[in-house]
């Protein structure tokens, strides 16, 4: 071997050795994605060993409706969105069952834009815009990535969005979406929100973009209606769009059931207005509706739906005739407010707590810690056949117990007169320390 080829291969040697050197520094610091997901399980996951199977992930038996089965034993339902109690109606079981007869479960075939689309898109489409008063409407598969979609569609990088911080999950995904700027508003606070159109003006006339505000027209976990009357006011001083999800206020607000907009007397005002089927409509899908010209720019650039499968046959022609039905038998949105009202007042009257809902949505709130609400929903589930979600931080604030409960047109006033007491007796345990006892037995047999 030559001096020279000696040199070479040193030369080589030490800039091995070295790259060694660097990479090792790198990788010291790296760790596998799976370690943290090993070592820390989430805000709501790690309580997963306690919790699942009954606090979340509840497996409720039988035909959808005011009574269900959970483990064997018959429940009163109150977390089930099926405000119009369509879910199992003969006529929308029967519709169900002939179109997934004739069609199966995936025509038609592709996206929309590709091989996807159908008369009856169409027709459900013109169905729902003028169920809520506006121009067009198109069709989302999801209520979900829809919306993210819509919020994506709707902003350009100039553009600055201005939206209620107790906005919905989807909303706060469409808004990370954003390349631009974003600002919250405290919930349904029109100071706040002055403020931030404020900012969010000044913003948009260095960067020349528009402003996009968003709110809910019902939030559903404390039932309170969206301030749009109040919001669309501002529109005399600032100059934004409006896009509402009304979710909840879809066929359950308003004298036809077009939504919180048309309960508060402004739909018009509303620029672009969304809604799912997944709650009043007791089905799958959702849809947006605003001008022809704006939905006929979104037909071209929703990203979830260009690029994904087209609502499937059985929950279009589902959706016409549901929505036929929420037209035509105003008795079921009647029946639904009977009971609102009967839940409501009797919980204010036993002087419960609901908050200040202003929808079919009724919290209770009360007062104790994730391990008591664990023993308090478990007695109202063994003892009083009750079934209602609950939610605890981080969703609300350390030390309060929500109680959610949905009314429905199902139910029935026995329901709620059962309910009433069972709820009376367990806040009497709340209060008397039988839920502290029992749950720290629990933590104590964990060895916790
Ligand atoms: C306010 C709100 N928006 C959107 C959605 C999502 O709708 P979907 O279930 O159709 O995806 C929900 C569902 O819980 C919701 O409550």
């Amino acid at each position: 071997m030559t001096i020279r080829s000696i040199a070479f291969f040193s030369a080589l040697k030490s800039i091995f050795l070295q790259s060694r050197k660097v990479f090792k520094n790198l990788t010291s610091a790296m760790r596998d994605i799976f370690d943290r997901i090993t070592e820390n399980k989430g805000p709501l996951g790690k309580w997963a060993s306690q919790a699942e199977g009954y606090f979340v992930f509840p497996k409720l038996e039988g035909p959808i409706s005011n009574r269900m089965k959970f483990r064997g034993k018959e429940v009163i339902t109150w977390s089930i969105n099926d405000y119009l109690g369509l879910a199992n109606l003969p006529e929308i079981k029967k519709i169900d069952g002939e179109t997934a007869a004739e069609y199966g479960a995936a025509y038609p075939m592709g996206a929309r834009m590709m091989s996807g689309h159908t008369e009856f898109h169409e027709q459900l489409e013109q169905e729902c815009a003028e169920f809520v008063e506006k121009e067009s409407a198109y069709l989302l598969n999801f209520g979900y990535q829809g919306i993210m979609s819509t919020i994506d569609a709707l902003v350009a990088k100039d553009d600055i969005i201005v939206y209620d911080v107790d906005c919905h999950a989807c909303i706060i995904d469409g808004v990370r979406l954003h390349m631009g700027k974003r600002f919250t508003f405290k919930h349904n606070d029109m100071e706040s929100l002055e403020v931030n159109l404020e900012r969010a003006t000044r913003m948009a006339e260095q960067t020349g973009g528009g402003i996009l505000v968003i709110s809910e027209g019902v939030f559903g976990m404390r039932g309170q209606q969206g301030k749009l009357k109040e919001i669309v006011a501002l529109k005399k001083k600032f100059s934004f769009r409006l896009l509402v999800d009304d979710a909840h206020g879809f066929g359950t607000l308003g004298k036809t059931g077009a939504g919180a907009g048309e309960e508060q007397g402004i739909q018009d005002e509303i620029d672009v207005y969304f809604a799912t089927f997944a709650k009043s409509m007791a089905s799958i899908g959702a849809f947006v509706a605003a001008d022809k010209e704006i939905i006929d720019y979104l037909k071209y650039n929703l990203r979830s739906q260009m690029f994904a499968k087209s609502l499937p046959m059985v929950y279009v022609k589902g959706a016409l005739k549901r929505l036929d039905m929420l037209r035509t038998m105003p008795e079921l949105k009647e029946k639904l407010w009977e009971n609102v009202d009967a839940l409501q007042n009797g919980l204010k009257e036993r002087g419960f707590d609901i908050g200040t809902t202003s929808s079919c949505v009724t919290p209770v709130y009360l007062n104790g810690s994730i391990p008591e609400a664990m023993a308090l929903v478990k007695d109202l589930r063994e003892n009083y056949g009750i079934f209602c979600s609950i939610v605890v931080y981080p969703v609300i604030p350390k030390g309060l117990i929500l109680l959610r409960m949905i009314p429905t047109a199902t139910h029935t006033l026995e329901d709620i007169a059962i309910t009433l007491d069972a709820f009376s007796a367990i806040r009497e345990r709340l209060e008397n320390g039988t839920y502290k006892r029992l749950s720290a037995a629990v933590a104590a047999a964990m060895g916790e």
